[in-house]
């Protein structure tokens, strides 16, 4: 199969170094440029390394960083574009690739709640890439965005969705507990995190209400129809390097009992399994029976086959009674709800035709 060329932009962040890792030696996508600011320009990957779990190889280490310009992309025919970008800046660049003819997969907020794109989670709504055709019809050359959700939102619809289909409980409280990386590079300053937990990241709250509602929501007779779901979250940034550990909560009447919500989560298997993408997890939620699990030091790369770890869902600590549900739910905030998540997404089309 004759690989499609691709660019990462945003490639010196956090964001864009796990889509160096994850896309390197991919049998679907071939990175022939890597983007970033004008700062980084001329550097290496070297240069600009943080991913403390990963070691980096020579091949990419050596890679150099270009500018970002539509029509350099162009030019070097890139087909599939990975963005990693500030959503102050994706907006304008995303755009430009598309209308360009490329199809792009953004981890950026900027066209998350546009009608026309959809908030990718493909084991949760696969049957949303239908809104790329409609994107399709009004750009210049066809080309089309694709966003993946905020990274927490990710993890968590991952986790309502057994939980709404199988037992329709719709109403969730969630606290989150949120690892540095996920404020990208640098970052929140030591001085504020060290031996201290923040109770408030702008606009993240409101996020895991809209998003999940259009990700576990449909899409049919060409607009998106939001799910009756409702999602109130209270957001904290603890001092974790990599990984989102978010309490969910429930109220209802006959709950299921532990075993069906643990069997829920067990058998939760969609697309991305039947067509075995390159980065799809085998089980995308995982439970572990201990009482101390999941942790973001244990969990957070759970997921196998090895292009895949980072990508399952854990989930732990369930506790039912016959009106509450509780338990814990760990996602990896770069891997499944950033970069993998992207990566997935473009797999998926790949595979589906569309790319
Ligand atoms: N971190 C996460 O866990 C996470 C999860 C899901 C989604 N996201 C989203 O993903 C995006 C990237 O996040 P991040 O954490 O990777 O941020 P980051 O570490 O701050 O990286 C931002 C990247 O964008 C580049 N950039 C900044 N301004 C630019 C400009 N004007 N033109 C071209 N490139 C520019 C930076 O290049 P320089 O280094 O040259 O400045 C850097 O490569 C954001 O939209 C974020 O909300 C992040």
């Amino acid at each position: 199969m004759t690989k499609k060329k691709a660019a990462i932009l945003g490639s010196s962040g956090m964001i864009g170094q796990r889509f160096a890792q994850m896309l390197y030696d991919h049998p679907y996508f071939d990175v022939v440029a890597l983007c970033a600011s004008d700062r980084s320009n001329g550097r290496t990957l070297a240069d600009v390394w943080k991913l403390s779990d990963v070691e980096l190889c020579d091949e990419l280490a050596g890679r150099r960083i270009q500018g970002t310009a539509v029509g350099d992309l162009a030019r070097e025919g890139v087909e599939v574009v990975f963005s990693g970008l500030p959503s102050d800046v994706a907006g304008e660049v995303e755009d430009g690739c598309a209308e360009e003819g490329m199809a792009v997969f953004s981890n950026a907020s900027s066209h998350r709640m546009d009608p026309d794109t959809p908030i990718l989670v493909p084991e949760i709504n696969h049957q949303h890439m239908e809104a790329i055709g409609i994107q399709r019809e009004r750009r210049r050359k066809g080309g089309f965005v694709v966003n993946n959700a905020n990274c927490s939102v990710t993890g968590l619809a991952v986790g309502l969705k057994p939980l709404v289909d199988a037992f329709g409980i719709l109403d969730f409280n969630v606290a989150t507990y949120q690892a540095l990386s996920g404020a990208g590079y640098p970052g929140v300053p030591s001085v504020d995190i060290q031996g201290n937990i923040l109770p408030y990241i702008s606009k993240e709250e409101e996020k895991m209400n809209a998003e999940g509602r259009k990700i576990l929501g449909s899409f049919g007779e060409g607009r998106f129809s939001n799910s009756p779901v409702s999602i109130l979250a209270s957001c904290t940034r603890v001092n974790v390097r990599d990984g989102h550990l978010e309490a969910v909560f429930a109220k209802g009447s006959d709950m299921p009992d532990e075993s069906a919500v643990a069997s829920a989560f067990e058998g939760f298997s969609s697309r991305p399994q039947e067509l075995a993408l390159p980065t799809a997890p085998e089980k995308p939620i995982i439970v572990r029976p201990e009482p101390d699990r999941p942790q973001p030091l244990l969990d957070s790369l759970a997921g196998s086959p090895d292009r895949a770890r980072g990508m399952a869902v854990t989930v732990g600590r369930i506790r039912t009674s016959s009106d509450s549900l509780r338990f814990f739910l760990l996602v990896h905030n770069t891997i499944r709800g950033g970069a993998g998540g992207s990566v997935l997404n473009a797999e998926l089309a790949h595979r589906e035709g569309i790319l």
